[in-house]
């Protein structure tokens, strides 16, 4: 269907060819004489509306009521410039064939259905247009970030999913145990087929890897080793988080985006980062146009001017010292208070950037060294990090960057200073032993990207299958 309406006549100067379109029924609307059935197969938002008469071959489907919402259909018909104020063309049908019929159980009948009940319904809303263009618009970010760096001469790095470190050091990993295969425990309770010793404790030395494993939260650390090999690269995948916040932000489950740049400080980090967000805004603005107009009338009225802002407009660049002076000042309260020292919440973050800048991302940089995490470079104060976060509307943090401290004692003290055993940072120690370099990165993470693209208010909505606390269902 995007193929034929996608055009820049929507699909005028295909009149009077043959098309075969198949997808899904969105709506089915009998008259006497003719039948009119919306078509959609998800390659754009638009349907296709399939006009039947009684003459046309399968119209006995139509009578019996095998064609309802959720049906999926196979249609040939001739495409003929159409008579309705909704769409410019339509498929005159020729021949109509049900390729799967649909329970009248279908959850997603024509009436509009909230975002929250769709979130029972995972495998179904697709389906819907909200999700549909979700979805495209997803695919396009993710183009787009390959694009963006694929031109700027990065290299893609695929980092680990199961590890053994904690790159952010929060303690918010997932641990990976095995199940011993073939044992009758395991048919009978999965925890009891984890390897152990007498006194009850997971015996690590018998684990699969013979020591205790982790879901990764970040791929900077093996990023750094490729960036301090091949200058620039980036990794994309997914990584996990057991927080146990249910906000409308946070996923146990999320993609990230993480440049690691050599030869690199702060402020070449901060420019990245402006410059690939601009660069996938700009590419949803001009190549997914008619879901963006979607989301502009029925997400968040407005999103393409404020989109375009961000594209053409300078971030606001602050320290955390101007950040805190700038929040003390605020006419209003803050649930958490503000003091320097403290770590910005979600409401500083957006008073930050929505009110006090009107809209428009701020990075801020500098944080103190005790909120952040053990690899980041220390400024020559003393008491502050070469850290940076971007901070947009509706979302708040989107972005979490740093220079990284290349000079290996500043490393080891910072790791005794936060009891992080050293031993296992060996292999990140030795970049600091061998050629090490200036170099910084970020992490994006793309689920907030999606929500800043699309307006869609609640990060649940801006992946396929959320994963959150107590819920991993799909
Ligand atoms: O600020 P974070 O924790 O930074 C890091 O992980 C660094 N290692 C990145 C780097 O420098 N390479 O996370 C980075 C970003 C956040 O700004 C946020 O957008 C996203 O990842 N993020 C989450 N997104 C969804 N759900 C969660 N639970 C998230 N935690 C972080
Ligand atoms: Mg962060």
């Amino acid at each position: 269907i995007a193929d034929i309406k996608g055009g820049p006549d929507d699909g005028l100067s295909r009149v009077g060819q043959t098309l075969v379109v198949m997808g899904w029924v969105r709506t089915l609307r009998a008259q006497s004489s003719v039948t009119f059935i919306e078509v959609n197969d998800g390659s754009c938002l638009s349907n296709m509306q399939c006009v039947m008469d009684s003459e046309a071959d399968g119209y006995d489907q139509v009578e019996s009521g095998l064609i309802s919402t959720g049906a999926s259909i196979w249609v040939q018909g001739i495409l003929v410039a159409s008579q309705g104020s909704k769409q410019k063309v339509e498929l005159k049908v020729d021949k109509l064939v049900v390729v799967g019929k649909c329970d009248l159980s279908f959850p997603i009948q024509k009436k509009r259905v909230s975002r929250e009940f769709l979130r029972t319904k995972a495998h179904l809303r697709p389906r819907t247009n909200t999700f549909g263009a979700v979805a495209r618009v997803r695919n396009a970010l993710a183009y787009a970030t390959h694009k963006f760096f694929q031109e700027n001469g990065f290299v893609w790095v695929s980092s680990p999913i199961i590890t053994a470190s904690d790159c952010e050091g929060a303690g918010e990993q997932f641990c990976v145990t095995t199940l011993i295969p073939s044992s009758q425990e395991a048919d009978q309770s999965p925890v009891a087929a984890i390897p152990k010793t007498e006194n009850g404790l997971v015996d690590w030395s018998k684990d699969f890897f013979g020591k205790p494993a982790f879901l990764t939260v970040s791929g900077q650390l093996n990023g750094e080793t490729y960036a301090t090999a091949l200058s620039d690269v980036y990794t994309f995948g997914p990584t996990f988080r057991a927080e146990n916040s249910n906000t409308s932000r946070h996923l146990a489950e999320f993609w990230m985006i993480e440049p690691e740049l050599a030869f690199a400080d702060l402020n070449d980090d901060m420019a990245c980062a402006t410059a690939y967000l601009q660069y996938v805004v700009r590419h949803v603005l001009e190549y997914c146009k008619e879901d963006m107009d979607f989301f502009n009338t029925w997400i968040e009225k407005g999103i393409i001017d404020r989109l375009t802002a961000v594209v053409e407009k300078d971030f606001v660049q602050l320290t955390y010292t101007e950040a805190i002076e700038l929040l003390l000042r605020a006419k209003r309260k803050f649930e958490f208070p503000v003091k320097w020292g403290c770590d910005l919440q979600s409401e500083h973050e957006r008073y930050i950037t929505e009110e006090a800048y009107n809209g428009c991302p701020v990075i801020v940089r500098d944080y103190p060294k005790e909120i952040k995490a053990f690899y980041m470079r220390q400024n020559d104060d003393g008491k502050t990090v070469a850290a940076m976060d971007m901070l947009v509307p509706r979302v708040g943090e989107l972005i979490g960057g740093s220079q990284r401290e290349e000079r290996l004692d500043y490393v080891e003290n910072r790791l005794d200073e936060l009891k992080l055993n050293r031993d296992s940072y060996w292999w990140y120690l030795d970049l600091r032993r061998y050629g090490s370099v200036p170099h910084a990165g970020f992490g994006l993470g793309f689920e907030r990207l999606v929500q800043f693209a699309t307006g869609i208010d609640n990060i649940r909505d801006a992946i396929p299958f959320p994963r959150t606390p107590g819920s991993a269902e799909f």
